[in-house]
């Protein structure tokens, strides 16, 4: 399966982990349709994969993802862009995506990078990373949910800033300001630290995994009042889990867990 993509790597680093590393060189990364359809359909084929139970998308040491293509855009005219709902297909890795994905952020992330990025479950950062939405310099904005995202990551001010200026800023900062999950000093720690959570999360069960994500993500979309709400209609159906028995009777016994949704 993994020969038939062009501009994605994929493998299994580790048991239940898939990874994807985008994989344009000459470009940065830069994110160009037919990169898009890669990750996608790798995405796609992961998330259902009986024996994938979390994903790691990562870039190079150099480059997460240098942008959308710019050469790609440039000669678009309005009836293109809306025509064609371009940017949509960036949505499915949010909108269509259960099991978690971990970001490993090194190098470049700017504009649809960091937006990319930013549409992970987790986002991990080596130090040294170079985050920005600088699309304002191209005579545009954010169009991949950066304006919404950073946003709510990081707060108005800051986000405003960044977006208004193009001025980019480190993982370090990404890390201070709670946009970065964790920060690593190298690329190499980096990439290793999101494998160790993935593989960490992917020994869980499924079932429970799956169930929080959805609660985290409903987070964003409702209230306190209804997210709350929602939060415990999805942990009493788990009380219909095999997985809930297995998890509270090994803790009185004692023992590990076999889980058998995994
Ligand atoms: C197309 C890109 C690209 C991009 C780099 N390249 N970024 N091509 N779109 N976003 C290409 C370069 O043209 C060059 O190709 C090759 O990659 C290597 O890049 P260099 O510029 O030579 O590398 P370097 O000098 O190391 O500079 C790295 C860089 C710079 C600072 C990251 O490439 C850069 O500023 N890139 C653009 C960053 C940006 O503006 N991103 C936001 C895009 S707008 P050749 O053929 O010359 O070797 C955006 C909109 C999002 O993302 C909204 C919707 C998703």
């Amino acid at each position: 399966t993994e020969a038939q993509y062009e501009f994605v790597k994929v493998t299994t680093p580790r048991p239940g982990v898939g990874m994807i590393e985008l994989h344009r060189p000459k470009a940065l990364n830069a994110l160009f349709t037919p990169l898009i359809a890669d990750l996608n359909r790798a995405l796609k084929s992961l998330d259902s994969s009986p024996t994938i139970n979390a994903i790691v998308l990562t870039g190079s040491h150099k480059a997460f993802a240098a942008g959308a293509d710019i050469k790609e855009m440039a000669p678009k005219s309005f009836a293109d862009a809306y025509g064609a709902d371009f940017i949509e297909s960036w949505s499915e890795l949010p909108n269509l995506i259960k099991k978690p994905v971990l970001a490993a952020v090194n190098g470049h992330a700017l504009g649809g990078g960091a937006e990319l990025a930013m549409m992970a479950d987790v986002l991990y950062c080596s130090a040294g990373a170079n985050f920005g939405q600088p699309e304002i310099k191209l005579g545009v904005i954010p169009g991949a949910g950066g304006s919404q995202r950073l946003t709510r990551a990081i707060g108005k001010s800051r986000a405003m800033e960044l977006i208004l200026t193009g001025r980019n800023f480190s993982g370090k900062e990404a890390g201070e300001w709670g946009l970065a999950a964790r920060v690593f000093e190298s690329p190499e720690e980096c990439v290793q630290g999101a494998l160790d959570a993935a593989e960490t999360i992917a020994g869980y069960s499924r079932i429970a995994v799956k169930a929080a994500k959805e609660a985290v993500n409903k987070s964003q979309d409702l209230g306190i009042r209804e997210g709350v709400e929602y939060e415990r209609r999805i942990f009493h159906g788990l009380f219909g889990s095999e997985d809930q028995k297995i998890g509270m009777k090994a803790f009185a016994e004692k023992k590990k867990p076999e889980w058998v949704h995994r």
